[in-house]
């Protein structure tokens, strides 16, 4: 008999970088003293009558297996969504409901790329872009986006970064970390270097209902056949947990999507289906109240900072705080673990989103303005303490 090598784990699994929000938030588990203004979610609960609409489903089915591209009234309700709030027409068969976004993304980039390919990436970044293309052995190119440039990416830096093996791009606007939106100009001049290259736009618009200003398009309202969007009911709604997200695509490749989804996930679990349908056709002003109470945070946060020896980016969307500690002079993940330690505050370290956020961290203005006012007083006060004179 010939011996082999025991089988190893794929380096690119095994290798995949841990997140460094996770590595706070587990930090801070199970210590009840300790404000969090760390993790990216909602503190609301879900919207009754989207809990009820989930209830009736599970009593009354379907409870099987549907069709992997979603339901089709809600796939219909969805292209309405489209259509009346991004600005841009789609077929119903052109809506594939998801595992939440970042399942949609990872099909996106799994049906749009090949290992090797390169993908340009913001950066400081949701983490888990990063991940996704260690993973489908792809090239992330970072594009840094900078205060200078109002922490939206400019073409300069992108046409310094793309070459012959680029096939996609990645935009998230609004911005998780940054809370910065990229204006309709902006877009257009994105659109058209995506263009030049020929590459998609993978846009992720997970917080396209959680702006505070009107800068915010959908860039497929602009250049509908090259740009996939992706959409998620986590925030919009406070659903973070049911796990449902859609991907808007153009119809040359949204029917790829759905078969993917089969071997990926079968379908997307059916009363959270119905419980979606509830939450786009049913009252929006629960969205409105949301927003409103998340522009009110922002607003006391930046009250709080104002006068001390932090600075903060003023976020047109989502609902985090990007604050510069540069001025502490310690490296931003020893503010958090410090921070945490000493004044049992966590917030998560700018490295976490990429090198480009050294010299920040982020706040979650998803927590009660009491624990937000309070969080931010400790964080100014070990700032002006360990400001070097
Ligand atoms: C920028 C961004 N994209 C995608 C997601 C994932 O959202 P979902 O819960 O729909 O998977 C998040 C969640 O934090 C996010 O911040």
């Amino acid at each position: 008999m010939v011996s082999r090598e025991p089988a190893r784990i794929n380096p690119a699994a095994a290798g995949m970088p841990r997140s460094g929000i996770r590595e706070i938030m587990d930090a801070a588990w199970g210590r009840a003293d300790v404000i969090r203004l760390v993790a990216g979610e909602p503190d609301f609960s879900t919207p009754a009558h989207i809990v009820e609409a989930a209830h009736a489903a599970a009593m009354e089915g379907p409870t099987g297996y549907v069709a992997s591209a979603g339901i089709p009234q809600l796939r219909e309700a969805l292209a309405t969504k489209v259509r009346e709030r991004n600005g841009y027409t789609v077929a119903p068969e052109q809506v594939i409901m998801c595992q939440g976004a970042v399942e949609g993304i990872y099909v996106t980039l799994l049906a749009l790329t090949r290992a090797g390919d390169e993908v340009l990436m913001p950066d400081p970044a949701w983490p888990n872009f990063l991940m996704m293309a260690r993973l489908l052995n792809l090239s992330a190119v970072t594009y840094p986006l900078t205060e200078d440039a109002g922490f939206v990416p400019t073409v300069e830096t992108l046409e310094r970064l793309v070459t012959e093996r680029t096939r996609l791009i990645v935009l998230n606007s609004p911005s998780n970390p940054l809370g910065s939106i990229i204006d309709s100009a902006r877009m257009t001049e994105l659109l058209a270097f995506a263009d030049r290259h020929g590459l998609w736009t993978l846009s992720d618009e997970c917080y396209d209902e959680i702006t505070f200003d009107a800068s915010f398009g959908s860039p497929a309202s602009i250049a509908p056949d090259r740009v996939v969007s992706v959409y998620s009911f986590s925030k919009t709604y406070a659903m973070t947990g049911w796990r449902i997200g859609y991907a808007a695509a153009p119809a040359e490749l949204a029917p790829t999507l759905a078969k993917c989804q089969e071997p990926l996930l079968s379908c997307v679990n059916t009363p959270t289906q119905f419980a979606a349908l509830a939450a786009v056709s049913g009252p929006q002003e629960v969205v409105a109240a949301m927003r409103d109470a998340y522009r009110a945070r922002r607003d006391r946060a930046l009250s709080v900072i104002e006068g001390s020896p932090l600075h903060a980016f003023t976020p047109r969307g989502a609902f985090y705080l990007w604050v510069d500690v540069r001025s502490i002079g310690l490296a931003s993940r020893e503010v958090a673990w410090r921070l945490l330690d000493e004044r049992s505050v966590a917030v998560a370290p700018g490295t976490a989103f990429g090198g480009g956020g050294e010299g920040f961290v982020r706040v979650s203005l998803a927590s009660s303005e009491e624990h937000l006012t309070e969080g931010l007083r400790r964080l100014v006060d070990f700032a002006a303490s360990s400001v070097r004179v």
